[in-house]
């Protein structure tokens, strides 16, 4: 079998805010779906993010607390850390921005696009606060939008069209956001990436080619903003916190890169940490160097101009980095399946609000698996999606427990009960059980392609579909009836549905992972279907960081049903879900603030 090498990128989370259930099913969760997916098929997975520690929204929250940038975003990220090892999202690495090895990497693909000519300087003019003595960042300015009169507009970007603006100034009445004081323009000099000529050096041939397999939505957004007309965007920003722009010219002694030029370098500096931190410190050019490998990148809507265009127009305009090969280009992406947004119970999620499902909150209530799966049945993935407390109550009573749970336990009682909990010999299987198990093994070809392709959905239904058949397939052998009088039927029923659950347990895996393991074990099997996550920490030069980590090397999950052996003893069974009482509804609403 062909490997292949995977890289699953998921979007930063800023380290301003702790994570609701909204960023989990538009970016983490599907990323991580898709990632073990490929590691159960035997690929080269690497899945890489971080806290995303610079820019405006981590100042404005360290200002807001009277405490320092990286004070504030390190306590997020140990929160994140938590969270991701509870849910269970396998990250090989969640590092942060604010390492040296990002900085540097950073600063090297600034000067290699800087060589190249596609980076130019400009005297711009910027808003400033003569109260402050200094310039404002654009994320400190509001104002209206003068693509669609949304009020509440930041300077750097509506969050109501999606319009991203070179400057603050184009607001109309742009205010500061903090105090009355006014605004004037000042000049000041920056850095510009030429999206026009990298545009015509293949960008734009890159988005109309080879996109079939993108969401419509993803790559309509990405070809309307070409064709609205590119022009160059400002890289550097008058600011303190961030990572120094490496020239040695007057005026830039404080400035630094736009966090959002700098973030998203971090999907290819996160992969250099991890080969170095692995001791395999080329290994990265086998996702980044080589044309076979696939990048995919797990993002929010509003997330969608920086990995369509400033992204990918960034690795365009590289050469040769870090490569002897002068002209070596770096992979650009293979698909961006972006998320539209979660909603909450009819209203925009929002944290000032406390209008959310903080999530390492949730997991002191809930198990992570029924978490999964309701994120997963609810995911984004075509339209704007809403959680409801009584949705996840439903899915998880009459999916979960009534459907998937409830045939695990069936068989596995039904065994114990007749045979003592050993698998029995079912003798010569008839077309019925036969029937079954094709087509449960016909699911890792139907259920994988959903994965593969991002349809997380309809791969989960899928699932769902086969549960219900291998339900149905017990009703119609009735174990329970046959165990009177024809032992040889029980034992050919139980059989079946024992090879039946441990096929599904593997579809599943990829969403429920927790509860697919316990299966493992209940079944008998040994070893964990995946490898083990842990929080680590990493010394650099001059300061230490902490970060997620995965071990894979001793992970038994494949993508086949194995047999399980006629014979074997199986353990005490243990109910894989549990039901969730109705009380638990109004409990939910009431921890919630008003909604907008
Ligand atoms: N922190 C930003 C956000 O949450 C950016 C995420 S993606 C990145 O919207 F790659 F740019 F970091
Ligand atoms: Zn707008």
């Amino acid at each position: 079998m062909n490997t292949e090498y995977i890289l699953v990128c998921i979007a930063w989370p800023y380290g301003n805010a702790d994570i609701h259930q909204g960023n989990v099913t538009g970016s983490h969760l599907p990323g991580d779906i898709y990632a073990r997916y490929h590691r159960l098929k035997g690929n080269h997975v690497l899945m890489v993010s971080g806290t995303d520690s610079h820019g405006t929204p981590v100042t404005v929250k360290a200002d807001e607390q009277g405490r320092s940038p990286k004070a504030v975003f390190e306590e997020y990220h140990a929160r994140f850390l938590d969270l991701f090892k509870k849910l269970g999202v396998s990250y090989d690495l969640f590092t942060h921005t604010d390492t040296e090895n990002h900085a540097r990497v950073s600063q090297d693909i600034f000067l290699n696009l800087l060589e190249n000519e596609y980076l130019f300087r400009k005297v711009t003019k910027q808003m400033y606060s003569p109260a402050s003595g200094k310039f404002l960042p654009d994320r400190y300015v509001e104002g209206t939008c003068p693509v669609c009169g949304y009020t509440g507009a930041r300077g750097d970007q509506c969050d109501n069209c999606n319009t991203l603006f070179e400057s603050a100034a184009e607001l109309l009445d742009p205010r500061s956001k903090y105090d009355e004081t006014a605004l004037e323009l000042r000049d000041t000099e920056h850095f510009f990436i030429d999206l026009p000529a990298l545009a015509d050096e293949g960008l734009e041939n890159w988005l109309d080619t080879g996109k079939d397999h993108w969401r419509p939505q993803v790559i309509n957004f990405a070809r309307n903003f070409v064709k609205e007309g590119l022009i160059g965007r400002a890289v550097t920003r008058d600011m303190d916190w961030g990572i120094p722009v490496p020239v040695d010219l007057p005026g830039f002694e404080n400035k630094v890169m736009y966090v959002w030029f700098e973030a998203v370098i971090g999907y290819f500096s996160a992969a250099i940490e991890w080969a170095k931190n692995n001791d395999v410190p080329q290994a990265w050019r086998n996702w980044w160097y080589n044309p076979q490998a696939r990048t995919v990148y797990f993002i929010g809507k509003d997330n969608i101009p920086f990995h369509t265009i400033i992204w990918p127009a960034e690795l365009m305009g590289l050469r040769g980095l870090y490569n002897e090969d002068r002209d070596a280009r770096l992979n650009l992406p293979y698909d961006v399946p972006a998320n539209e947004f979660m909603n909450m119970e009819g209203r925009k999620i929002s944290g000032s609000r406390n209008w959310g499902v903080w999530m390492l909150d949730a997991l002191k209530r809930y198990d992570p698996d029924p978490l999964r799966y309701y994120l997963t049945v609810t995911m984004p993935e075509t339209r704007d999606s809403d959680w409801s407390w009584q949705g996840f109550v439903d899915r998880n009573n009459n999916e979960l427990v009534a459907n998937w749970g409830n045939l695990v336990n069936r068989v596995l009682n039904m065994t114990k009960r007749y045979f003592d909990s050993v698998v029995p010999d079912p003798g010569e299987l008839t077309e019925q059980d036969s029937a079954l198990l094709a087509e449960i093994d016909a699911g890792f070809e139907v259920v994988g392609a959903l994965y593969d392709a991002c349809n997380f959905r309809a791969a989960v239904r899928e699932c769902m579909r086969l549960s219900t058949l291998a339900n149905q397939y017990l009703e119609a052998t009735s174990p329970w009836v046959t165990w009177k009088n024809d032992l040889q039927a029980t034992a050919r029923s139980l059989y079946t549905a024992l090879q039946a659950i441990n096929g599904l347990k593997l579809l599943f895996a990829p969403v429920l992972p927790f509860t697919s393991q316990q299966l493992h074990g209940l079944l008998g099997a040994d070893g964990q279907l995946f490898g083990r996550q842990m929080v680590t920490a990493f010394a650099e030069s001059s300061r230490e960081h902490i970060a997620l980590t995965y071990d894979g090397s001793s992970a038994v999950g494949r993508w086949t049903r194995s047999e399980v052996p006629i014979g074997r003893k199986l353990p005490k069974p243990t109910p894989l879900f549990k039901k969730l009482d109705e009380s638990l509804v109004s409990e939910e609403l009431a921890r919630l603030g008003t909604p907008s």
